[in-house]
């Protein structure tokens, strides 16, 4: 596998890192995220993405490695997306999916209720890599999240429809916030399972799922064979990144555990290259 590749990615966010070339296409175009008081803007459907896609199939341009998709609003766009995914797969067949089901946080659902079910009958068994957090991942298999023996229970429900690779972004087990990967590399072979435990920053951040999701991308292209290693460099950019975050805001006066705090992503681009594996996983 080479280190470059190309990717659409239909996010409402989109990072481009990690030396791939990344057509965005915006799910929405907002004057600022929605976790302000107001926003203004434009959210596009399903038609008009379809519309993008005729586009690039005209000028044969078509041909990615992966699909990236993030925050989907609606039934009608997630259908869109799943004639993509086809479509992709029509022209390369090894496409890898990415998929970032974006349902909610902490008990609380951020999408139309009806969206879980085409997530879970239409969009699990089609996936690649998914990376839901603990309450998506509930919401997914119908199992609850107590401890990690139920998060990887829930990782084989997953694989057992879909996905090679499950990677539960953030799930909050007894006090402990962690990171749990699952990868079957065969039909026939027990999944390789494995936690990374993450050091809590008592701030709350904004834009860390989408991130999450694009560097497991990146660093599993470069790792095919280990989710464990991607996953590691991952967790450890994001680590960095959030520091960064805590001192700039510091730095320039405000507390940060008082207010949603905007991730430093510009600035912290050497950490995104050049990350320093500062936490490990642990094999179950
Ligand atoms: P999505 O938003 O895509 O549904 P998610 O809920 O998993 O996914 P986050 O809660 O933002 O997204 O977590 C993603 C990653 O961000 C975690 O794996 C963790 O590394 C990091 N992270 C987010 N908040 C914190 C925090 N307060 N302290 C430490 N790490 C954090
Ligand atoms: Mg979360
Ligand atoms: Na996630
Ligand atoms: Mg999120």
């Amino acid at each position: 596998p080479s280190d470059t590749g190309r990717v659409l990615s239909i996010q409402s966010h989109t990072v481009q890192l990690l030396g791939f070339d990344v057509d965005p296409i915006n799910s929405v175009q907002f004057s600022n995220h929605t976790g302000y008081p107001t926003f203004r803007g434009q959210v596009l459907n399903g038609k008009q993405l379809w519309d993008l896609i005729e586009g690039l199939e005209e000028n044969q341009l078509l041909h990615y490695t992966h699909l990236l998709t993030g925050y989907i609003g609606s039934v009608s766009f997630l259908d869109t997306v799943l004639q993509v995914v086809e479509k992709l797969r029509s022209v390369n067949p090894d496409l890898v999916y990415v998929c970032d089901p974006v349902l909610g946080d902490e008990g609380k659902l951020y999408v139309p209720q009806e969206l879980i079910s085409v997530y879970q009958q239409k969009v699990v068994p089609v996936a690649s890599m998914l990376t839901p957090n603990q309450f998506e991942v509930e919401l997914l298999t119908g199992l609850r999240i107590t401890s990690e023996e139920d998060g990887l229970t829930a990782c084989n429900t997953l694989h057992s429809a879909g996905p090679q690779k499950v990677v539960i972004t953030s799930a909050l087990i007894e006090g402990k916030l962690l990171l749990i990967g699952s990868h079957k590399k065969t039909e026939e072979q027990q999944p390789e399972q494995f936690k990374i435990e993450i050091p809590k920053i008592p701030a709350y951040f904004t834009g860390t799922g989408d991130l999450t999701t694009a560097l497991l991308l990146g660093w599993s292209n470069k790792y095919p064979d280990s989710l464990e290693k991607a996953a590691e460099l991952a967790v450890s950019s994001l680590q960095a990144l959030l520091k960064r975050t805590v001192e700039d805001y510091k730095m320039a006066g405000f507390d940060p555990s008082t207010s949603s705090l905007e991730i430093r992503l510009i600035q912290s681009q050497d950490e995104i290259r050049n990350p320093t594996v500062t936490c490990k996983a642990v094999k179950y």
